[in-house]
């Protein structure tokens, strides 16, 4: 082990890269043209959120919800194609994140509250009766699916990235089920990293700047030399490798530098809150199943990545009709980071979709 982390360093500065090493701020990276940066009180929290006029006539107001581990940044190839098509961009930094506050309590993280704190948000930034369009990707795309559940009457249309709507997974449903059972039965053997993600302990390996640094540049798919990710959806993050990776092949260095530096004004526990309410959100829930299974209304776009490495059981999306009167399906030829990745299709799909919602 010790003779590769050698050899690796020895061989990153040949190659023109560089070990995991944070660097002083970075300006380079971290802004979006067209953005103005603005701050919110939100039901006793300060959110942080980005804001895009839009640079034709206006068409309608989208409300962008990243996920983890993102940012508002995140949205930086679809915000300033949404403004020139007509759109009003909101992309608020997630509870936990950056300039968000990130409370001490978990039960902040319940997806009630965090869909009546996106309400709030609406209800300050929208003109009244204005109905919204919510984006998300990620845990946002999670968060989309409950802003619409709890919020119907502000919510227009919404579109969800990498994250189909199964209600095992994100409920409501009507028995409790911890997320331990369907890893260990078979049902989502590879939400396995969920389990790491919701343990205290984890909080610990990921706290200095260059922890975070080294946990994104994972996530993000950062390998050894000889290719070796440091993230597996069966098992999450192996911290044994994960300060030895190269670099990522969805930001560059001056842009992890970017996320590492806003990961750490808050560090990681409010990210990680976010696999931490389960049981909450089960109990919150369990009203909107007293006249049957939910059936979403209003329009709704699911982009599946259909190259998640194994994080999604196959066809894990087939009977999402079900719980849709209009569901459209497109497809993404993608990883996970999907709106990175495929940025041209995420945005080629909206283009062609939001006319349809006028
Ligand atoms: C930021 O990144 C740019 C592009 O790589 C580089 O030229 C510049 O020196 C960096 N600035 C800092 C402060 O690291
Ligand atoms: C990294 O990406 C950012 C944003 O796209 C860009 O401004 C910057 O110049 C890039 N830096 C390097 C080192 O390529
Ligand atoms: C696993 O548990 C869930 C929840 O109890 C259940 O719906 C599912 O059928 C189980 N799967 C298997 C393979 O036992
Ligand atoms: C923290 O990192 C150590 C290795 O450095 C690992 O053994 C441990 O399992 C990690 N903790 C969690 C919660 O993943």
């Amino acid at each position: 082990m010790h003779f590769l982390k050698a050899l690796v360093a020895l061989l990153l500065p040949q190659l023109g890269l560089s070990l995991a090493t944070p660097k002083p701020g970075n300006e380079t990276a971290g802004h979006i043209p067209g953005t103005s940066s603005h701050h919110a009180k939100v039901r006793g929290q300060t959110y942080h959120y980005l804001l895009a006029e839009p640079t034709s006539a206006q068409k309608g107001t989208i409300l962008l919800l990243h996920g983890i581990p993102d940012l508002s940044y995140g949205w930086r190839y679809q915000i300033p194609p949404l403004a020139k098509l007509g759109y009003r961009v909101i992309a608020p930094d997630m509870l936990g994140y950056a300039g968000t506050d990130s409370p001490c309590s978990v039960t902040h993280w319940a997806r009630k509250e965090l869909a009546a704190d996106m309400a709030d948000l609406i209800g300050q930034l929208v003109p009244k009766g204005e109905q919204v369009i919510v984006g998300g990707h990620d845990w946002g795309a999670g968060l989309t699916y409950k802003v619409a559940l709890w919020h119907p009457e502000l919510v227009k249309a919404f579109f969800s990235i990498a994250i189909p709507y199964v209600p095992l997974w994100l409920g409501p449903t009507k028995e409790w089920v911890d997320m331990l059972d369907l890893v260990e039965n078979g049902t989502f053997p590879s939400m396995g990293y969920q389990l790491q993600f919701r343990e205290e302990a984890l909080e610990r390996n990921v706290t200095s700047l260059a922890q975070i640094r080294s946990f994104i540049n994972g996530a993000y798919g950062g390998t050894t030399l000889d290719g070796k990710g440091a993230f597996s959806p069966q098992n999450g993050v192996d911290f044994d490798i994960v300060d030895q990776l190269g670099p990522n092949p969805l930001v560059n260095s001056s842009e992890l530098d970017f996320y590492a530096k806003r990961f750490h004004i808050n560090g990681m526990r409010g990210p990680f809150n976010w696999y931490r309410t389960r049981r909450m959100d089960w109990e919150d829930e369990l009203p909107f199943l007293k006249d049957g299974p939910i059936k979403y209304k209003m329009p709704v776009l699911f982009m599946p990545a259909t190259k998640e490495p194994n994080s999604m059981p196959a066809n894990i999306w087939t009977d999402m009709g079900d719980y849709f009167e209009s569901l459209k399906i497109q497809e993404l030829d993608s990883h996970h980071f999907a709106h990175w990745e495929a940025a041209d299709k995420v945005n080629e799909a909206l283009a062609t979709w939001l006319p349809t919602l006028q």
